[in-house]
């Protein structure tokens, strides 16, 4: 049976309210799509009822704001901006920062952990001398932190962008699955982070990855994102978006650059106009 307008207009205030995800006026067949298995599995006879619920139970209301985030993700997404972060910023970091400094990366919507697994690999590759990193990975999805924490990853989706030599050298089968290495795993700390709220002091990074997650946001909370995420960003550091995203006529406080074939962002006061940083290809 199909929602009514006021639950969805419930849902719709729901996940603005908690995720800032902004649901336009139509997709009441998508709700309805993520949210019936919900209902089935709850033992509850229509998704409508199941809103009704969620108004007074909040572990459904916090399963309804999880099902209406959209996890869709791949390896090494979009390619260019991951060949820069090899060719381009961390050959820069490299040179920038005293052999110690351990480098601190951010997958700011990691999703199932294809971006942060990938940037793993990456960094295992290029890192030379003894030199340090960790990864910090956050989603504002429960189930997905527990499905990257896991690590385990369907044929299906090893089959989408990950390099065999890669897959060899990093994972396990396991049954039907592959399982990422325990090593690689020990790099990255995943945990449950909403962007949209205020974010908690983290020591600073070097690298940000905040693909393909304001586009569900409204303008003046990419703006706030966006700010937020400089605060913890190095006054020289680099932010990777998505293809379909920008800090343009947005925040200000962010410039942004050529880096190989992607562009970046950078904390304006770091740079000066205009910059090309060309990669070593
Ligand atoms: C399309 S996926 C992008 C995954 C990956 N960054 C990529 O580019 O492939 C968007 C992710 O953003 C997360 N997300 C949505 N709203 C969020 C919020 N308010 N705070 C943190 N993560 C959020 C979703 O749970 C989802 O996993």
């Amino acid at each position: 049976m199909a929602l009514t307008t006021q639950e969805f207009a419930f849902v719709c205030g729901l996940v603005r309210r908690e995720a800032a995800i902004v649901l336009e006026p139509g997709k009441e067949y998508l709700v309805e799509a993520r949210l019936l298995p919900l209902a089935r599995r709850a033992g509850i006879a229509t998704v409508g009822e199941f809103v009704g619920r969620a108004q007074r139970e909040r572990l459904l209301a916090e399963q309804i704001v999880d099902a209406l985030t959209t996890n869709e993700t791949s390896w090494m997404r979009d390619r260019e901006p991951f060949s820069a972060f090899t060719d381009v910023v961390l050959p820069e970091l490299a040179a920038a920062r005293p052999p110690l400094h351990r480098l601190r990366v951010w997958s700011a919507a990691c999703s199932s952990g294809q971006e942060p697994y990938g940037l793993a690999m990456l960094l295992e590759d290029a890192l030379t001398g003894g030199r340090q990193y960790e990864i910090v990975a956050t989603d504002i999805s429960a189930e997905m932190i527990e499905r990257a924490k896991a690590g385990r990853f369907s044929q299906l989706e090893v089959n989408r962008g990950l390099p065999v030599p890669l897959l060899v050298k990093h994972f396990q089968r396991a049954g039907t699955e592959w399982q990422v290495s325990d090593a690689l795993r020990r790099k990255i700390t995943f945990k449950r982070v909403n962007l949209a709220a205020p974010l908690a002091p983290m020591p600073a990074f070097d690298v940000v990855f905040l693909r393909n997650v304001l586009i569900y946001f409204d303008l003046p909370t990419k703006r706030a994102v966006l700010q937020s995420v400089r605060r913890l960003l190095r006054p020289d550091g680099w932010l990777f978006l998505g293809a379909a995203e920008t800090t343009i006529g947005i925040d200000d406080g962010f410039q942004r650059v050529v880096a190989g074939r992607a562009s970046a962002y950078r904390p304006r006061a770091s740079v000066a106009a205009p910059v090309n940083v060309m990669g070593r290809r």
